[in-house]
């Protein structure tokens, strides 16, 4: 009597504090666990995706995987298979893991685990997993001017686009690192350049001779490091002759269009009579190239004919 009594007591503790809680036994339900949340794996590289089930009752729980991809779901295990984008490329490993045999940069996604377990009373739960592949960088494409002339400002360029996550950049010069900061070592502390790691982008403020040299640039990521081929930039003096040579091209130039103007103007009136206007204007810049006088790229080119 006593003993039945005693377990109708505990039945009802049991019961007010299943109300309270407002849990369920979790003898009755199905619980997943994960060991990561977000994975990261290499590229080519095995990287298993962990669904452990914590808790159930059900005998043959139906598991399906699922990758989202910009929100769009599709089945990456179904009715007991392999399917979809990793079909022939995984398999389903105790108890609900996913094991993909070679990453590839296309499996970057997210990933559900879903089990459904009848026999338990909360019969179902699922887990979110997202893999990111990384992806080592490619050769970079460098730009590296030839030649600049001291004291003007210039830019070396650096990009990749394969790498992932994105790379950091880093500018070698005679295969000695610049520091992000010139004034971080003796060696550039007279150099005007800044580097920015995110973009590539080496700028020198004002070229100095010193500047001169061959130049590379190297992209790393967490999955490896490539780099372009070594590139020599010259530094050149003001060239005073070039200039000065340029300007009096110009000057004889000018005068030797103004004297053909002016002669054919005057040949213009003798045979004007009655004609209507027809002058016959000369090309005005046959014979000079004023030359490229681009930021950092001023090259000596002027070739006049006189
Ligand atoms: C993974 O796939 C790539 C390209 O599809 C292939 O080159 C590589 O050999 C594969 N690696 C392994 C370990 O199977
Ligand atoms: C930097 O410039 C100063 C002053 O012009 C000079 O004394 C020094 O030697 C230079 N340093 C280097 C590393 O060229």
């Amino acid at each position: 009597m006593r003993g039945g009594k005693m377990a109708m007591v505990r039945l009802l503790a049991c019961f007010v504090l299943y109300i309270s809680l407002g849990h369920i036994p979790s003898s009755l339900s199905v619980i997943l666990r994960t060991t990561d949340k977000i994975v990261w794996a290499n590229e080519f590289e095995a990287i298993e995706l962990t669904c452990l089930i914590e808790s159930i009752s059900t005998n043959n729980p139906r598991i399906e995987w699922k990758k989202i991809k910009n929100g769009v779901p599709s089945y990456v295990y179904f009715q007991s298979k392999i399917a979809g984008d990793l079909e022939h490329r995984a398999q389903l490993r105790e108890p609900a893991n996913i094991l993909i045999f070679n990453a590839t940069r296309s499996d970057t996604a997210e990933y559900r685990c879903e089990v459904a377990a009848i026999d338990d009373q909360k019969d179902f739960d699922e887990i979110l997993i997202s893999l990111a592949v990384r992806v080592k960088p490619v050769v970079p494409r460098c730009s590296v001017p030839d030649a600049v002339t001291v004291g003007t400002s210039t830019e070396l360029r650096c990009l990749e686009n394969e790498g992932f996550p994105a790379p950091q950049y880093r500018w070698y010069h005679n295969n000695e690192e610049l520091p992000h900061e010139p004034k971080a070592s003796p060696r550039f502390t007279n150099s005007s350049y800044s580097i920015n790691p995110d973009t590539g982008s080496l700028k020198f403020q004002r070229v100095k001779k010193d500047d001169a040299g061959e130049y590379y640039c190297q992209a790393k990521n967490d999955a490896g490091v490539a780099q372009c081929p070594g590139m020599v930039m010259e530094v050149y003096d003001v060239d005073i002759l070039g200039i000065f040579l340029k300007s009096f091209g110009a000057v004889v130039v000018f005068f030797c269009v103004s004297f053909t103007i002016c002669h054919t103007c005057r040949r213009g009136c003798f045979n004007k009579k009655g004609h209507e206007n027809s002058y016959n204007w000369p090309p005005q810049n046959n014979g000079t190239d004023y030359g490229d006088t681009d930021e950092g790229h001023f090259r000596h080119k002027s070739s006049f004919i006189i």
